[in-house]
């Protein structure tokens, strides 16, 4: 089956040279097709091109995208997207001034949602997912990450697991799936956190690995959470099973984990609203990508990850939402350009290339997606003629996204 699309305003490829990220200055580099065509063939990209289109007649299908803007779609590889019910009571408790950490010290937060997750049908958990997933869809998020981390026991992490393989088969997208066991100590565990290391350890990666439920693995590394020594150890365990690290660091402290992080091996390291100077370059000079997350930034009203500075040293910046209950109950990668440009002052095409091609490479699909390049899936968006890239920042809050194709099938 060959399809060829015609007649758009420009397609932006964000690269056209085979590259599996960008980084540093590099990110800046967009190469576009003005009025633009793509020839897919079985849902990959097999030519394109500017200008006039090849003759019509010698193919299956011939689709006319009447002027539109076509992009890549957004790759968010970083969610929780799998839990069970919202949390606007904590919401409301930090609009009345209580701290995303008093909440948590207070028995809330993640915690929270563990207790809510444990007693939740998987039937309701999976239609709940996958009903954010299709909102996350009609935001032109066309693949992404979804870690587990409310379950806390092995049984509901096993569980979220599951839901995330069923969210996989029941839509098709292309996700990868975290396990997130460390993601807070659990009520019963109090007091024992070690207790709690080994379970991750020695039962829950195990049982995780047999069943193959996992991509990768995280820890929050973080005061009250799980400290350096922790993490690692459950890192280096999961290495054993063939899953890479993508770890929350740096969120509210620096634990002194990017250095060690980085010279595991880790695949990303996200979060990162607090970093020095010389965490900043370590980073920057690595081959781990770094992710902001600047939803997080905006609803916890905390600083925003150093893109700018990570940039300009030369690093690989991914942007993605953190969508979860706590933290950042927001899925619009659209609207984390517009942050990463107007709070970590990054260009819009920086911020495009963060949300694309190296967000497919903090879930390690660049070499079938984020880019627009022969070889790759044909996995795209597009925005009413008349508008350009600068427009999807500029108009912060808004969904301009018309299609949505995914393997050069129309979803939306
Ligand atoms: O990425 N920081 C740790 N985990 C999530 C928040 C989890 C929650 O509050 O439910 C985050 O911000
Ligand atoms: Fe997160």
């Amino acid at each position: 089956m060959t399809i060829l699309y015609h007649n758009s305003s420009q397609i932006i490829q964000i690269e056209d040279q085979g590259r599996l990220y960008k980084r540093g200055s590099e990110m800046s580099e967009m190469p576009i097709l003005d009025k633009g065509w793509m020839l897919v063939e079985n849902g990959k990209i097999i030519d394109l091109g500017s200008g006039k289109a090849p003759g019509c007649e010698r193919y299956d299908e011939s689709i006319d995208l009447q002027g539109k803007l076509v992009l890549p779609a957004f790759v968010d590889s970083h969610t929780h997207l799998v839990y069970a019910a919202n949390r606007e009571d904590e919401f409301a408790m930090r609009l009345s001034g209580k701290s995303y950490a008093e909440i948590a010290a207070a028995g809330g937060g993640i915690l929270n949602s563990a207790r809510k997750l444990a007693e939740a049908p998987e039937e309701a958990l999976l239609h709940g997912a996958y009903h954010r997933l299709q909102d996350l869809m009609r935001m032109g998020t066309g693949a992404l990450e979804i870690k587990s981390g409310y379950g806390l026991s092995t049984e509901s992490e096993l569980k979220m697991l599951r839901i995330i393989r069923q969210l996989r088969e029941k839509s098709g997208l292309d996700i990868k799936s975290t396990f997130l066991g460390a993601h807070a100590i659990p009520e019963k565990f109090k007091g024992d956190q070690e207790g709690y290391v080994n379970l991750v350890i020695d039962e829950m990666l195990p049982a995780v690995a047999e069943e193959s439920l996992a991509d990768y693995v995280d820890v929050f590394c973080e005061k009250g959470y799980f400290d350096l020594d922790q993490s690692l150890r459950i890192l280096e365990a999961a290495k054993a099973y063939g899953l890479s690290a993508k770890v929350h660091v740096n969120q509210f402290n620096s634990l002194g984990a990017i250095e060690a992080m980085v010279d595991l091996g880790a695949l990303s390291l996200d979060h990162l609203e607090v970093m020095s100077p010389k965490e900043i370059s370590y980073l920057a000079d690595s081959q781990t990508i770094a992710t902001a997350l600047p939803g997080c930034s905006l609803f916890l009203d905390i600083p925003y990850a150093p893109g700018r500075a990570l940039i300009d040293e030369g690093g690989i910046l991914a942007l993605a939402t953190d969508f979860n209950p706590g933290s950042a109950p927001g899925g619009n990668m659209a609207l984390m350009m517009s942050l990463a440009c107007t709070q970590m002052k990054l260009s819009t095409e920086e911020a495009l290339v963060a949300a694309t091609l190296n967000g497919a490479a903090a879930i390690e699909m660049s070499d079938e997606i984020g880019s627009l390049e022969r070889g790759k899936w044909a996995n795209f968006i597009t925005l009413p003629p008349g508008f350009s890239l600068a427009s999807i920042p500029y108009h912060f809050g808004h969904n301009l996204i018309m299609d949505l194709y995914l393997k050069g099938e129309k979803k939306l």
